[in-house]
């Protein structure tokens, strides 16, 4: 890691005890840390925020909502598992609990950032974007519309990437050294929305003692990322489509209107169209927002990446939290594969970090496996697109599994998925098989009796088409 330019760490502390033992451990020449309030986080340049968490994980959840591609390390003063829990899965990346001691607190943070290489510009997330054909359209369609200053819409289920497409968009375009400003349209009540999105005047109402500006002045001359955009009322939609008319809006309680270049991304998991249809969506800023659509297919629909994002979060985890590298067995990863993953690319990156922090392999399966058969339903797969149904089957089509028995079907499933990642990691690697082996995560002599199998069922294929 270079050590030339200081880690910049901004740090939300509530007490004494977290500042003094932060303020020790980050005031070498290695670190640069600036000390913020809870209520001015926002547009602080920073490659990792720490926060204190006392009881109320309020201010975490908001932080972790809008904050992309920068880590959140949450401050424990007192080892509490239930905390601990909850900031893991309100999204925090790291943990750090007192009295941890200085070289301890600055290890943690060199990890992150070790887990995630530096460049001197703004951190971004490290993206894995497999070689699937939708996923090569989509790279295409951000490099394209990056340029511009185009609004796009970024569709899909949630958990998919719908943030690290924006963030893309955003990185790639000429407004990636300016403001980006994310809001969840869902996380701030309706009744507040407005005053977040546009700001206020002093008088405006009750208790607007001072003026305050919105997150659209916030992201003048960048990017705004609307989230969960389906989420916003009627009156609102009205507004928004007026500043994306005219790039102009008032304040609250203003007279006159306020001028902002800014590019907005909207994001949704809704199916807009029906929205629309039902009267909560209002029609003309569907199509205004609808310039350019992204959809992004849910992870069942490309399994191909199971496989490597597997390896990928396992790696992460393994160095975010100093453990060794982690496998899962033969059985686990044939699971794995064939999973239908309805919470998508987050579900999957939650399982790998669980599994390099606690293990537990056994469960993980168990609970898999019932999920798979009692529910969270996985949500109604849309009709897959002509490319996308090529992704299991590298068989010639029209020849079906030949049992119909779901076990079968599964079964065979897995192992076309297997059989693939094989053959594409030994590619990678040159078929070496040692190196593939590890890759993978499976012993050598598997991988061997594997590539027999292959070669078997090539063989039997031969045998068939002749
Ligand atoms: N292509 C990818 N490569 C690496 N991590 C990814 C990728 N896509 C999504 N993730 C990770 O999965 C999680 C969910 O992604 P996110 O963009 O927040 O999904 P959404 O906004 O669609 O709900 C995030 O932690 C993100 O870092
Ligand atoms: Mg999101």
């Amino acid at each position: 890691m270079s050590q030339t330019l200081p880690i910049r760490v901004a740090a939300i502390l509530a007490s004494q005890a977290a500042s003094a033992a932060i303020q020790h451990a980050l005031l070498a020449p290695e670190f640069a840390l600036t000390l913020i309030d809870s209520d001015h986080w926002r547009g602080v340049p920073a490659e990792a925020l720490l926060v204190e968490v006392e009881d109320d994980l309020a201010v975490l959840r908001s932080i972790c909502d809008e904050v992309t591609g920068t880590p959140i390390v949450v401050l424990l003063r007192a080892a509490r598992a239930d905390l601990a829990f909850a900031a893991s899965k309100a999204g925090a990346k790291e943990l750090i609990t007192l009295p941890a001691g200085p070289d301890e607190i600055r290890q943690s943070l060199r990890g992150l950032l070790t887990a995630q290489p530096r460049t001197p510009e703004r951190q971004g997330l490290p993206v894995l974007f497999g070689n699937h054909p939708r996923m090569s359209e989509i790279r295409d369609t951000i490099s394209k519309v990056a340029t511009t200053s185009a609004t796009v819409l970024i569709r899909g289920e949630s958990g998919v990437g719908k943030d690290i497409v924006a963030r893309m968009i955003y990185e790639q375009s000429r407004r990636s050294g300016k403001p980006f400003v994310k809001v969840n349209c869902a996380a701030i009540p309706d009744d507040l929305l407005e005053s977040e999105l546009f700001g206020y005047e002093a008088g405006a109402f009750t208790g607007a003692t001072r003026s305050k500006p919105g997150r659209f002045e916030m992201a003048h001359t960048g990017t705004l990322f609307l989230d969960e955009i389906g989420e916003m009322q009627p009156a609102l939609q009205a507004k928004l489509l007026h500043v994306l008319q005219d790039g102009a809006f008032s304040r609250l309680g203003a007279k006159q209107d306020v001028a902002v270049d800014v590019r907005v991304l909207c994001a949704t998991n809704k199916l807009l169209e029906q929205r629309v249809t039902e009267g909560l969506f209002r029609e003309d800023l569907f199509y205004r927002i609808n310039v350019v659509t992204v959809h992004i297919p849910p992870l069942r629909e490309r399994r191909d990446e199971i496989g490597p994002l597997i390896r990928h979060f396992l790696d992460k985890y393994a160095a975010i939290y100093g453990r060794e590298q982690a496998f899962f067995s033969q059985e686990a990863m044939a699971a794995l594969l064939t999973y239908s993953w309805p919470g998508n690319i987050r579900e999957l990156e939650n399982l790998c970090k669980r599994f390099v922090i606690v293990g537990g392999e056994t469960q993980i399966l168990r609970e898999l496996t019932s999920r798979n058969q009692h529910g969270p339903a996985a949500p109604v797969p849309a009709p897959p697109p002509p490319a996308a149904s090529a992704v299991l089957l590298s068989e010639p089509a029209g020849r079906q599994p030949a049992g119909t028995n779901l076990l079968e079907v599964g079964k065979r499933a897995a192992w076309q998925a297997e059989r693939r990642l094989i053959l594409e990691t030994l590619e990678a690697v040159r078929w070496n098989r040692k190196v593939a082996a590890q890759r993978l995560g499976i012993s050598y002599r598997s991988l061997r009796s594997k590539i027999e199998q292959i070669d078997r069922d090539e063989a039997a294929k031969r045998h068939l088409i002749a």
